[in-house]
């Protein structure tokens, strides 16, 4: 049987994973995106973004010809494949709930290639959408533009991604779950027959739905993984008025119960990133249009909003004044394993710190450039931990790094003005870093 040819609107990590993960199996794969300068670096199997594991495959993919990355040319991917995997970005608007505008546009572009085809095509709605999107929104504008029938002449989905950014192409590849919202039984077949031939043997576990459910899976799934963190870090905040309680050895406890499980409790400075805040936001503005508030994920935000502020706390509990003070920041992306600073918890850390009059050094793995467009000189770059922490009177581990781990308390002691440690990560054993430096720690009790 031919091989599908698959189209891909929009090369963020979704859209690109879901390109070279099919490219990399042997399909025919043509992505387009308005982004001219990240399509050229695309194109010559640069991914525009770090991702560990993507640059080989992206490599092999570009190549061997499977993949290449049209610029502002929808229509002319979808005229020229049989399947749409749209994965256009979904922003959050001012007041929290989602701005759909790409969606929009794409739907206008995919309906007039339609509309130029005679054969069957199935449009898969990948990226993060509000309930009554694909079925409200995108299904009226293709059936407009295409001035055909939506269920006959072709076909729609809604097929929600779940990859995390540092593992997206492993993620990708080897899913928890394949979720297939469906507006009608064929579309769902067709999808359902590409992921079989895509994954084989190792088929993940598949849910058929509706196309609702499946925009409500993926908020719904995110809003319980930001929940257990904020809940979490509730526990932590509880921790550090009880002396002898340590929120690591809680959580560690709590996660041996199945019912609860381990992943995703680890207490910190909070969630950041392009998914968890803008995702919880806007299930909250969507259940508020519905004529629900839903108290609970308020909540889950709030916290998460105060969590970074705790290490400011901290730092005026052990220094005063900060005014003048030299504070080192260990880690600027929102989590390891990415330059990406969406969201990062360090932005509001940074912000109030320079407010209280603190001179800031930073260092990052990788992520040094995103920071300079965001805090260019007002703050410092160092070029290795050891440099950051130099002279400073106080660090402040942010982002848990792998490398950081390896710092010990003697070259803290060692390097800084006052041997002040605040481990926003949970990243150091309290009891050997405790008996050379003034050492603080989220979750732990004094
Ligand atoms: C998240 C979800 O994990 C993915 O399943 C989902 O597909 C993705 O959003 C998305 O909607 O596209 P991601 O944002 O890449 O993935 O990163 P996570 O690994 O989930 O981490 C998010 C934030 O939570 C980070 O700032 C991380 O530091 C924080 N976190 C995570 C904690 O503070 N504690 C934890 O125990 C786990």
């Amino acid at each position: 049987m031919r091989k599908s040819n698959i189209s891909v609107l929009g090369i963020g990590y979704v859209g690109l994973c879901t390109a070279v993960a099919f490219a990399s199996r042997g399909y025919n794969v043509i992505a387009s995106t308005h982004d001219a300068e990240k399509a050229a670096k695309i194109n010559k199997g640069l991914p525009p973004f770090h991702e560990p594991n993507l640059q080989n495959l992206l490599k092999e993919a570009i190549d061997s010809g499977n993949l290449k990355c049209l610029v502002d040319e929808t229509e002319k991917a979808v005229v020229q494949t049989d399947l749409t995997f749209n994965a256009v970005g979904t922003p959050s608007r001012a007041d929290g709930s989602i701005d759909l505008h790409f969606i929009e546009t794409s739907s206008h572009d995919i309906g007039k290639a339609l509309r130029q085809k005679s054969a069957y095509h199935v449009v898969v709605i990948k990226s993060t959408v509000v309930p009554g999107t694909t079925q409200d929104l995108v299904k009226p504008l293709l059936e407009k533009e295409s001035k055909k029938k939506c269920g006959t002449d072709f076909g729609l989905c809604m097929s929600p991604e779940f990859l995390r950014q540092g593992s997206a192409f492993e993620d990708t590849i080897h899913t928890d779950r394949i979720v297939i919202g469906e507006h009608d039984k064929r579309s769902g077949d067709t999808l359902e027959n590409l992921y079989r031939d895509f994954y084989g043997k190792d088929m993940p576990p598949m849910i058929r739905t509706t196309l609702a459910t499946a925009e409500l899976i993926k908020y719904a799934s995110n809003a319980m993984l930001a929940t257990k963190i904020s809940f979490i870090n509730t526990i932590a905040n509880v921790c550090e008025k009880i002396p002898g309680a340590d929120v690591k050895v809680v959580a560690a406890a709590m996660g041996l119960d199945k019912r609860i499980g381990p992943l995703f409790l680890n207490a910190g400075l909070g969630y950041g990133g392009s998914c968890f805040p803008k995702d919880v936001k806007a299930l909250i503005a969507c259940s508020r249009t519905l004529g629900y508030t839903p108290e609970l994920l308020e909540s889950v935000e709030n916290v998460n909003r105060a969590q970074p502020l705790r290490a400011v706390e901290f730092c005026k509990q052990q220094l005063g004044s900060l005014e003048g003070k030299k504070i080192a920041i260990l880690g600027l992306a929102f989590k390891p394993d990415t330059d990406d600073m969406r969201e990062a918890r360090v932005i509001p850390i940074i912000i109030q710190l320079l407010k209280d009059g603190a001179e800031i050094t930073a260092y990052d793995p990788v992520a040094k450039p995103t920071a300079k467009t965001i805090f260019n000189s007002k703050i410092h770059y160092a070029t290795s931990a050891l440099e950051c922490i130099k002279n400073a009177d106080c660090a402040i581990i942010v982002t848990e790094w792998p490398e950081f781990q390896e710092l010990t308390p003697e070259d803290y002691a060692r390097n800084m003005k006052q041997p002040i440690v605040i481990d926003g990560r949970r990243i150091y054993d309290p009891e050997e870093y405790s008996k050379e430096l003034r050492f603080t720690a989220v979750g732990l009790g004094k």
